[in-house]
């Protein structure tokens, strides 16, 4: 391998360079006989050297069918894929490069290691297969495994080393053979939730220091943000935003995404006016203005005003709202404590609404309370555009 080493862990330039994989317009269908499925609908989606970036989606969204059709194990219909600049494939072009001639690692879940091959023989693997003259074979496989620090445990089967050390056997085994793309496929999902979390920093650390491009596909929302530099969030077949973890939880773009990516309270009403990118909204729990994240939004529309329970702050009901932000009144119906935070829940009519303080104070229930969040965190999006 001949990878560039990079040691920073600071953000990465984005963008920098020839992508290593460029995605244009793909379109994937799937035909069965009841039906004609669009598992992929004109997806487009860039990934910088050294980028790692993550596929997030609820089951069925088509994470896999891209990451398929990047390796080359599914051929899409229409749109291109281009690797380190070159097309691979390219229905317009007639251009077709096979899997094996592609040069990228997949890492799926479980990491799927031979378990009847020593760990030696499973880092060669790829390298066999891709018919390396042999004598080439065992200094390239005890780099690979040097690199990734099991430089002593070649002769060990996996069954009997670590869940780290055996996602570490998988990284070599991916990176052995190709010019420093991965793809992975929900490595982690199989295994539990504090295994999970010490994986993924390891996998994040190891990422800087070898220094790959990654694409990785999970729907767990906690390991995106962990390990990204950039989201893409797929709503049936499409790429509903892609962004850092940072835009895409505080700007998300679409209704679908804020309610995808954490969790937000969502109040619906009708538009009564707007300026510049603001909006009155008339709501059951009275007037709210919020911010407008994409589009033309008009008087009269029916729209849906959402804001997230760790930018609320929740107190005794007063006489007047500081400008710049909205205050909802009600009845406080529920205040939990959760540890290192509170949820207060305060209920508004038919409306509750769902407020999480770090620290919080307990508040007595079932007394007269009200719910400010800031005008710049409260987002307005149209209802029939709105996904999902
Ligand atoms: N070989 C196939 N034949 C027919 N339909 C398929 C095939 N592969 C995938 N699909 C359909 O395409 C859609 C996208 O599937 P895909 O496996 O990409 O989803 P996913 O986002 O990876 O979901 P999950 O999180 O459950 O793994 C699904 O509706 C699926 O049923
Ligand atoms: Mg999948």
């Amino acid at each position: 391998m001949t990878l560039p080493r990079t040691t920073s862990t600071a953000p990465k330039a984005l963008g920098a360079g020839t992508p290593r994989v460029s995605v244009r317009g793909l379109t994937k269908r799937f035909k069965t006989r009841t039906r004609e499925h669009v598992a992929l609908n004109d997806v487009s989606l860039d990934i910088g050297p050294d980028e790692f970036v993550v596929l997030l989606g609820p089951s069925g969204c088509g994470k896999t069918t891209l990451l398929r059709s990047i390796a080359g194990l599914e051929q899409p219909e229409s749109g291109e894929i281009l690797l380190d600049g070159e097309p691979v494939s390219s229905a317009r072009q007639g251009i077709w490069v096979p899997p094996e001639a592609r040069r990228l690692g997949m890492v799926f879940q479980s990491y799927a290691l031979w378990p009847h091959m020593s760990v030696f023989e499973n880092v060669a693997y790829p390298l066999r297969n891709a018919g390396v003259a042999s004598g080439e074979i065992a200094p390239r496989v005890t780099q690979a495994l040097a690199r990734v620090g099991l430089e002593a445990l070649g002769a060990s089967s996996p069954g009997q080393l670590s869940g780290g050390q055996q996602q570490r056997v998988a990284l070599a085994r991916a990176l052995v053979a190709t010019g420093g793309l991965v793809l992975f496929d929900e490595p982690l999902s199989n295994l539990d939730a504090k295994v999970r979390a010490r994986l993924r920093l390891e996998l994040a650390t190891l990422q800087r220091s070898l220094g790959f491009a990654a694409l990785y596909v999970t729907h767990d929302q906690a390991e995106a943000l962990a390990l990204a530099d950039r989201i893409a969030v797929m709503d049936s077949g499409r790429i509903a935003q892609i962004g850092t973890p940072e835009e895409i939880y505080d700007s998300p773009a679409t209704r679908y995404v804020a309610d995808f990516i954490g969790s937000a309270n969502e109040v619906q009403g009708e538009v009564e006016s707007c300026q510049a990118d603001e909006c009155v909204v008339a709501t059951p729990v009275g007037r709210l203005i919020g911010r407008v994240r994409a589009g033309a939004i008009r008087p009269g529309q029916k729209v849906a005003v959402m804001f997230r329970p760790e930018h609320c702050a929740v107190g005794a009901r007063t006489a007047d709202t500081p400008t710049g932000l909205n205050r909802i009144e009600g009845i406080l119906e529920r205040s939990v404590f959760q540890g290192a935070i509170r949820e207060h829940v305060l209920r508004a009519g038919e409306h509750l609404v769902v407020t999480l303080g770090i620290g919080a104070e307990a508040m007595a229930q079932a007394a007269p309370a009200a719910v400010t969040v800031p005008v710049a965190r409260t987002w307005v999006y149209a209802l029939e555009d709105a996904a999902g």
